[in-house]
């Protein structure tokens, strides 16, 4: 099985990939040297169950990810077990899936996809190149290091989408736990935000960095 794993460091996006092997051994050293607090406390297949795929579709971001310039690298932050990087997958020569919890890694590690790199890990990757395209999926509500990460994204990536629960939906993590989107474009600051009112229970904000990426025309 192809699949990559990288501690923090994944400064060639080409380097080729390990075996399954390597793999498991690498998440397991890397679980001794994070501190991995617990967060979405469900088994992990509601992320991938019919419900989810009902309620949370990924067409929309993949018809708005169709239409970039440029699709060479993706990042999925707080990747899960790869819900939506299995797609982003298919759109960019290369992605990879931070997270931060093992089993979940182990998951997505499974599936067995060439082109995903896994970086286990709560903090932004230390990285020397261009992303064209960020995602923070159901995943920025739990991330502590927000701002962190907002400052990479500025540093590093060309456009940015984040999707998450809404605060008029019943259904997902506490309400008080929730982000509201205009505390997104807040922390964002650099990016120029839509707003896509495509789903019941989340919000889909999709960015440009307005000093990386100029309209055209
Ligand atoms: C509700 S899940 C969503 C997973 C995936 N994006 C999806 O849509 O299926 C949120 C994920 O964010 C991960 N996460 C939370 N904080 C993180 C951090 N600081 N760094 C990396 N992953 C994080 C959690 O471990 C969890 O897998």
């Amino acid at each position: 099985m192809n699949v990559d794993v990288y501690s923090k460091n994944p400064t060639n996006p080409n380097r080729l990939p390990h075996n399954i092997n390597d793999v498991v051994m690498s998440i397991k050293r890397l679980g001794r040297w994070f501190f991995m607090p617990h967060r979405f406390e469900g088994d992990w297949r509601v992320l991938e169950s019919e419900w989810r795929k009902k309620i949370l579709p990924p067409d929309p971001l993949i018809e708005k990810l169709k239409v970039l310039e440029r699709r060479k690298i993706a990042f999925d932050v707080g990747a899960g077990t790869g819900y939506f990087t299995v797609h982003l997958a298919k759109l960019f020569e290369k992605v990879y899936a931070v997270e931060c919890n093992l089993e979940f890694a182990k998951v997505l590690a499974r599936k067995g996809i060439k082109n995903i790199g896994i970086i286990v890990t709560d903090k932004p990757p230390e990285i020397d190149f261009e992303i064209d395209f960020v995602l923070f999926a159901d995943s920025l509500h739990e991330i502590e290091c927000r701002d962190e990460y907002a400052e990479w994204c500025r540093k590093h990536a060309r456009y940015l989408a984040v999707i998450d629960w809404n605060e008029r939906c019943e259904y997902g993590p506490p309400k008080e736990d929730r982000i509201d989107p205009s505390s997104v474009i807040e922390l964002f600051d650099g990016f120029e935000f839509e707003e896509l009112p495509v789903y019941e229970c989340h919000f889909f904000l999709f960015g440009r960095n307005e000093l990386k990426d100029q309209p055209r025309g």
